[in-house]
């Protein structure tokens, strides 16, 4: 049977391990964040909602960034407290080691929640979310409406295909932005880092997608490969203006605005590095285990359940992933455009 609904990151830390694209992208997003920081007014307690935290260790520098700004306006007495929030399956052990090392943004009267519950559902009591931040989360899908022919990537399928994806991407984004408008208190903010596709889906990565597909019809059956696809859709930047356009009524009342919009190109990690030093081995191992931690739990659901060798059968899918990467790292690099909203509830 084909996947339904969109499963967690690579467990047991690899996310966390192998995640500096997505750091970068938050990095590039803090400023906005931490401008929208000093503007929302106080509350207590002052909750941060972190829509979509995975393991967490990308989530400690934009909540250390908005802590400080919170103590530097209400004061050290007013309790902070940050909900990280993901789906179910996410590897919250994880996470919670990060909040408790050395790393941490810990500290007195700081209260750190985990849930584990969809985003496209309520997540909060009305009325409640000072700011919210979601990182490199709003282009997974809330269902997966098809399978694609021939690939693994929607972006790649045919027109119907893709059409399938963009309306699914369009509803999951109301649901969305329904659910965090009610959660807001009037004057939060939400900040949304997210990457930008074309009118067809096309986010920057396809080539290397490519590369993840031919070596997996390669490795696994014909019938596992078509149940496998990844439930994503990057939306084109220009729909989060469209969607705002005169700002935006909730279905329960309440009133948003986007406040701005900014666009910032961002690369694999480690592409400068390689351009530098020319080492095409180390550059494909860390692009392929990038990968692999957004990509692999979505593809092993697809594999016959009767196989015992799964663990080793990806090695393989991803060892061969990694050599094609290899043999042309400037032509399979993944080039993002990141998109970066600001969103203000303001009645
Ligand atoms: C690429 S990771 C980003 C993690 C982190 N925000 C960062 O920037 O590194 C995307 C995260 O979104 C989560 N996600 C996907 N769909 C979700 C949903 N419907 N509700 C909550 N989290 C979801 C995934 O489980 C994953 O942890």
């Amino acid at each position: 049977m084909a996947l339904t609904s969109v499963p967690a990151m690579v467990g047991r830390g690899f996310y966390n391990a192998h995640s500096a694209t997505q750091a970068n992208a938050s990095e590039l997003a803090r400023p906005v964040l931490e401008r929208a920081a000093r503007a929302v007014p106080s509350a207590s307690p002052f909750v941060m909602a972190d829509y979509g935290s995975s393991q967490g260790r990308n989530s400690l520098a934009p909540v250390r960034g908005v802590l400080s700004i919170a103590r530097e306006r209400f004061g050290p007495e007013i309790p902070f407290c940050v909900y990280h929030t993901d789906l179910p399956a996410n590897d919250f052990s994880a996470l919670f080691q990060v909040l408790q090392s050395p790393e941490s943004y810990a500290a007195e009267n700081v209260f750190s929640y985990a849930v584990g519950r969809t985003f496209y559902d309520a997540l909060f009591p009305p009325d409640t979310v000072s700011i919210g931040w979601t990182a490199n989360t709003v282009h997974w899908l809330k269902t997966i409406p098809c399978t694609v022919s021939g690939h693994i990537w929607p972006a790649r399928g045919n027109a119907e295909e893709r059409a399938a994806f963009s309306a699914a991407a369009q509803a999951d984004w109301t649901t969305f932005m329904t659910a965090r408008a009610r959660e807001m208190r009037v004057g939060a903010r939400l900040i949304v880092d997210a990457g930008g596709g074309d009118a067809d889906g096309r986010c920057g990565a396809e080539a290397a997608l490519d590369c993840l597909n031919e070596s997996l019809k390669e490795h696994v059956r014909p019938e596992e490969h078509a149940r496998m696809v990844i439930g994503g859709w990057f939306r084109p930047p220009s729909d989060y203006p469209s969607f705002f356009e005169n700002g935006w009524r909730a279905p329960d009342g309440q009133f948003l605005k986007l406040l701005s919009v900014e666009h910032h190109p961002l690369d694999t990690a480690g592409f400068d590095r390689y351009l530098e030093d020319h080492d095409a081995h180390a550059f494909a191992l860390e692009l392929t285990a990038t990968f692999r931690a957004f990509t692999e739990t979505s593809l092993v659901a697809g594999l016959d359940r009767s196989r015992a060798d799964k663990d080793a059968l990806m090695d393989a899918v991803y060892d061969g992933m990694r050599r094609r990467v290899e043999a042309d790292p400037r032509g399979t690099v993944a080039r993002w455009d990141l998109v970066v909203l600001d969103i203000e509830r303001s009645e």
